[in-house]
């Protein structure tokens, strides 16, 4: 007989009835968000066991969380991998990725217009802790295989580069980097998935800034790493005593972008192409960089590694004065610095995304200093159209 006195207080049965999770046995059609910091273990031998990693299971939502588990498992599958694991931002994971490989002594080999943080990330912080990064141009080779000494344990690539939309061999270059005995690491933000699988033309580990075409609606960021399960065994391993997990709700955003990716980014692709026509008649742009056009420097690489162009193209114009009256006549683009969303972004890397580079730094890299970079979004084109052409014609009379 049930005896009031005997009864937990109040307290006790508030805090136990409020975190029981339901019983549910019909499979939800999302990935739930598991808010939870904790996870129980039937007793203290299975709790160690998880926490050890010897028996699969959450324990501690900074190691491990299902909504988490589950992006980094969707993006495995999408991007080619065996494991994938997903991180709070873009540079979380390619922070994660870099540190699981390499050691005070080592070399990178990095392409020489990485997005700005990568490139503070491996002149400040990684070079302070004993790593060493030269910066190469990937189209040309020979400086490529030059730069891979023996003791060099990263070749960095950038599938489409940012901003210059440089796009490398990826198959020759993986091929040299493997002959040195260096691991390929090619940051994909720039393309999705969709665009380009690293993985299947010979690298070891692809990255990708979710925050962008993944997400695609600018309203969460994330990042995500893929590659085989023992690369993803340490890049997890990283993330354990670094703390880069991604929050459960962001993973579930990120989630739900994946499962449309397709089909945005078909869209983004065809808005592009026709933007980077358009731009390409205009007499007020020196030039228009776009990977699915011809005139593109690599058009023959872009054709044969990337399924389309992609969102992004560039438009090169006379002087960062006209690059800033041209940004700020846009009516549709919001002012603000990233890509990869239905809105339509246009951003001035010298000044936004690429300012950690001086005068010198952006000549080396190939930055031109009046270059505008425009991620496409999913306007009506025609609005787009009107929008650019009157922006121009704006910009250069500044
Ligand atoms: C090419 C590239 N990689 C990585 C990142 C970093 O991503 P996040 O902002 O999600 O950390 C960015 C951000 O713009 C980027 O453009």
């Amino acid at each position: 007989m049930d005896d009031p006195r005997a009864r937990a207080g109040f307290g006790t049965r508030a805090i136990a009835a409020a975190s029981t999770p339901p019983e549910v046995r019909q499979a939800a059609t999302s990935v739930p968000i598991y808010q939870a910091a904790a996870f129980a273990a039937e007793d203290s031998e299975e709790l160690a066991d998880i926490l050890a990693h010897r028996t699969p299971g959450f324990a501690y939502a900074r190691i491990e969380n299902p909504t988490a588990d589950a992006l980094g498992r969707a993006y495995a599958e999408i991007a080619g991998g065996e494991a994938g694991f997903a991180f709070g931002s873009g540079m979380g994971a390619i922070h994660a990725a870099l540190v699981s490989l390499c050691s005070a002594g080592d070399r990178v080999v990095a392409t020489r217009a990485v997005y700005g943080s990568t490139r503070a990330l491996l002149t400040g912080i990684l070079a302070r802790l004993g790593v060493e990064t030269v910066f190469v141009d990937p189209t040309d080779l020979d400086a490529v295989r030059a730069a891979l000494v023996p003791r060099t344990r990263v070749l960095y690539l950038e599938t489409i580069s940012n901003p210059t939309l440089v796009v490398g061999d990826l198959p020759a270059l993986s091929a040299l980097a493997h002959a040195a005995g260096a691991t390929v690491v090619v940051d994909n933000t720039f393309a999705s998935p969709w665009v380009c699988r690293p993985l299947e033309l010979g690298a070891d580990l692809v990255v990708e800034s979710a925050t962008k075409w993944l997400g695609g609606h600018s309203d969460v960021v994330a990042g995500v790493v893929a590659g085989s399960a023992a690369a993803i065994a340490a890049v997890r391993s990283v993330a354990t005593d670094t703390g880069g997990i991604v929050a459960p709700f962001s993973a579930f955003l990120v989630l739900r972008g994946i499962q449309t990716l397709h089909v945005r980014m078909a869209a983004h692709a065809e808005r592009a192409l026709r933007l980077a026509r358009l731009l390409e008649g205009r007499p007020e742009v020196i030039r228009v960089g776009y990977p699915g056009l011809p005139s593109h420097p690599q058009a023959e690489v872009a054709a044969r590694i990337l399924h389309t162009g992609g969102g992004m193209l560039t438009a090169e114009l006379a002087s960062r004065a006209q690059a800033a009256a041209f940004i700020d006549a846009l009516t549709i683009p919001p002012r603000t610095a990233s890509l990869g969303s239905v809105h339509t972004l246009a951003v001035h890397p010298p000044s936004h995304t690429h300012r950690q580079y001086d005068a010198e730094g952006l000549a080396r890299a190939g930055i031109p200093e009046g270059l505008v970079r425009i991620s496409v979004g999913l306007e009506d084109p025609a609005d787009l159209e009107r929008d650019l052409l009157a922006a121009l014609a704006a910009g250069t009379a500044a």
